[in-house]
């Protein structure tokens, strides 16, 4: 694990209450890291937290002599390899893409080389107001990367875009964009990886509709993963509250077959297909376009159809890439997900556990198994971005593999 130099911004907004448990996981990967709060921030959590969890002074005030005396701002500027702003108000925001220099964390942006990620978390009107997209923008073009915000209920009540990243997904975005490669990491340069991630949405009528548990945070820390270590990533999510990998081309679906249509039209060109997403099985037959009434019903029939699927069509291209499904086991893992293997002829196939509460579904961290005819690899316990890490390392391993016994 590399130590680096993290500068964390915290602005002022609720959502600095999750800011101690970012200087958390930001040290757990071994990073050093010192706090500078702006004076909104001070209202939601204290600097003696911060220093605590940090274990350095917290720094706040611009004309502060005894700062100034001890480690100055332009020293900090300088020491600072990667500064991250989490959560970034609509406030702090405006000022940083303006360049102002009005308080301690602004200055330090100005007077600081490092590269930039902001973690913005508003109420959603904020958020979607044209001011403060404009200077999300401006923020974007100067190279900063933008993490979030997620799409959920806010604490004025409203639901929409806003909420600040979880903590966890704030380091998996950090860590593999700003640590060079290690050595024991597949080299993925010049493979074309397809991915499809998270749960597809099969509509009843216009406001119901039939989906599954999965939060797409595999397949999205497989794209992050994978573009790190330098492959060409193309990601095919269906509807999930996660913020796009950086470096991978996201294309957003809704239904199993507008899946099975993006995936079919990248399929052709990829090296590497891996299906993580959490296909429907079954759609309604015949959606119906008004909203179905319940007056006087005492039950409803819905006539479900197979969607296809879109792995083992995949498998079965003429030219197939290397094919790596997934398979979420309530019992029996193993041997239910061996025929899988073989049924779609998949080149591999990884096993979770999905009965298990403490991995696997909507959680940071999983455990795999992974199978591929003649080998079984087990992938222990790790958050989902590390175990994506194994995970390509074996694929890379096998794709390696299957073109030496072709071209042979
Ligand atoms: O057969 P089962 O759904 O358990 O297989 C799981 C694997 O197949 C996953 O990799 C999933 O992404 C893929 N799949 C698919 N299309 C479907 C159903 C599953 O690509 N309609």
């Amino acid at each position: 694990m590399i130590a680096t130099k993290w500068l964390l911004g915290i602005t002022g907004g609720i959502a600095a209450y999750k800011a101690p448990e970012l200087v958390r996981l930001l040290k757990k990967q071994g990073a050093d890291v010192r706090v500078v709060l702006s004076q909104g921030a001070k209202a939601f959590v204290t600097p003696m937290t911060l220093q605590a969890v940090s274990g350095h002074p917290v720094y706040s005030e611009l004309l502060d002599p005894d700062f100034e005396a001890a480690m100055g701002h332009i020293e900090l500027a300088r020491w600072a390899e990667g500064i991250v702003i989490a959560p970034l108000s609509a406030n702090r925001l405006a000022a940083l893409a303006h360049g102002h220099a009005d308080d301690l964390l602004t200055t330090l942006c100005l007077a600081s080389t490092a590269p930039i990620w902001v973690v913005p978390a508003m109420n959603q009107q904020m958020w979607h107001h044209p001011a403060t997209q404009a200077n999300i923008t401006i923020l974007k073009d100067r190279g900063a990367v933008v993490i979030g915000p997620g799409w959920g209920e806010q604490a004025c009540g409203e639901i929409g875009l806003g909420r600040m990243s979880e903590p966890q997904d704030i380091v998996n975005q950090l860590f593999p964009m700003y640590q060079p490669m290690k050595e024991q990491e597949a080299n993925l340069q010049g493979l074309r990886i397809l991915i499809s991630a998270g749960p597809t949405r099969e509509a009843i009528d216009p406001v119901r509709y039939i989906s599954n548990r999965s939060s797409g945070k595999m397949g999205f820390a497989l794209a992050q993963a994978a573009a790190t270590l330098g492959a060409q990533v193309s990601l095919i999510s269906g509807p999930v509250n996660l913020a796009s990998p950086h470096g991978v081309e996201r294309i957003d679906v809704m239904s199993a077959n507008e899946m099975y249509n993006a995936v079919m039209t990248k399929a052709q060109d990829a090296d590497i297909f891996i299906s993580a997403a959490a296909v429907a099985d079954f759609a309604v037959e015949k959606a119906l376009s008004q909203k179905i009434k319940k007056a006087g019903a005492t039950g409803l029939q819905l006539n479900l159809v197979a969607t296809p699927d879109i792995l083992a069509k995949v498998a079965a291209l003429p030219k197939p890439p290397f094919c790596v499904g997934f398979a979420a086991e309530t019992e029996q893992p193993e041997q239910y997900a061996k025929k899988k293997l073989q049924e779609k002829h998949l080149d591999l196939i990884a096993v979770n556990d999905v009965s298990r509460e403490d991995i696997g579904f909507d959680v940071n961290v999983n455990e795999l198994t992974v199978l591929s005819q003649h080998k079984t690899f087990h992938i222990p316990k790790n958050t989902k971005y590390q175990i994506s890490l194994k995970l390509l390392q074996i694929i890379r391993e096998c794709y390696d593999t299957k073109n030496k016994i072709k071209n042979s």
